[in-house]
């Protein structure tokens, strides 16, 4: 275990996080993903790292994130005057990529007040500035498992390095699937380990080893996020799974595309025609923010 997640989790003083909330050796040694208050922990954890989340993210993908992130809206393929739903979107990268297309409005939704509290410091801050993208964004707080939107709503929806953060990923891609249009687009980003086993091994150690220490330290993260990451990767469905599920959930048309030797992946999924003998679902309550 890194020296610095080690102290934190046994130094109740420097502790902020309720232990019960915090990742410990014992229970990343399982399943992360099984843990019953996966929920409260990983909306806490998130919460604790916010500040430097984006930061960290630049660091230790070595600049890849935001290409990455880029490739999924390539994938997209938005065309103008279409919506856009950003799930799980944190502090709004993606976001504020897609709304630098010709999208006619991006919504990014998030969980945790704290993620969701910087993205709309960087809205304001664009909207002062004038930023013709920043207009059409909207931050909405809320549960990506059970989203606060009519069927059928957006042309994309996209979920970035999230799905594997929910408790229930497969009811989150048929959430996704509700809110598209028919021939909407899902595209989602996850990690993945890369196929060679030699990068697969150098891909280890750095994500088991250096990345937690040295994360933890640039967050000032007391939570256990950063040791979370790599067992959360590690224990979470490979890319025939995670197709699977994407099918399962109700999509066609599933690709998977690998990224930067495998260590990321853009998945893709059409949404179907609805069936004519299908009877209209009672609608929810749309969102005030779309119109
Ligand atoms: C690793 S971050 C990804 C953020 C952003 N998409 C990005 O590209 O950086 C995962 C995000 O998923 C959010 N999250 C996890 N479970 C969620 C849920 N059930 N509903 C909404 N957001 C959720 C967390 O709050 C966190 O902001």
């Amino acid at each position: 275990m890194p020296a610095a997640a080690s102290k934190a989790d046994t130094d109740a003083s420097v502790n902020s996080a309720a232990p019960s909330l915090v990742w410990s050796e014992q229970d990343l040694a399982g399943d992360p993903h099984k843990t019953a208050d996966k929920p409260e922990r990983v909306k806490r954890m998130f919460g604790a790292i916010a500040k430097r989340y984006d930061l960290n993210n630049r660091v230790h993908s070595f600049g890849r994130d935001q290409k990455w992130r880029r490739e999924a809206v390539k994938e997209s393929a938005v065309r103008p005057g279409e919506v856009v739903l950003d799930a799980a979107c944190g502090t709004g990268d993606l976001t504020r990529l897609f709304a630098q297309t010709r999208a006619q409005r991006v919504v990014g939704l998030d969980f945790t007040p704290e993620m969701l509290a910087i993205a709309n410091e960087r809205l304001s801050r664009d909207k002062r500035r004038q930023v013709l993208a920043a207009s059409r964004i909207e931050y909405v707080e809320g549960d990506a498992q059970d989203l606060p939107f009519d069927d059928a709503t957006f042309n994309v929806v996209s979920i970035a390095f999230g799905v594997r953060n929910v408790s229930a990923p497969d009811k989150a891609l048929r959430e996704f699937c509700r809110v598209l249009k028919p021939t909407g687009r899902l595209v989602v980003l996850e990690f993945s380990e890369p196929r060679s086993p030699l990068l697969k091994k150098l891909n280890h150690i750095y994500c088991s080893r250096i990345m937690p220490v040295t994360a933890t330290w640039l967050s000032g993260d007391t939570t256990g996020a950063y040791r979370y990451l790599p067992r959360s990767v590690e224990k979470f469905r490979d890319r025939l799974a995670m197709v699977q599920a994407i099918r399962d959930a109700g999509f066609s048309a599933v690709t998977q595309r690998p990224l930067t030797f495998g260590v990321c992946v853009c998945y893709r999924g059409v949404a179907p025609m609805p069936s004519k003998a299908e009877p209209k679902k009672p609608g929810r309550m749309r969102h005030p923010g779309l119109r």
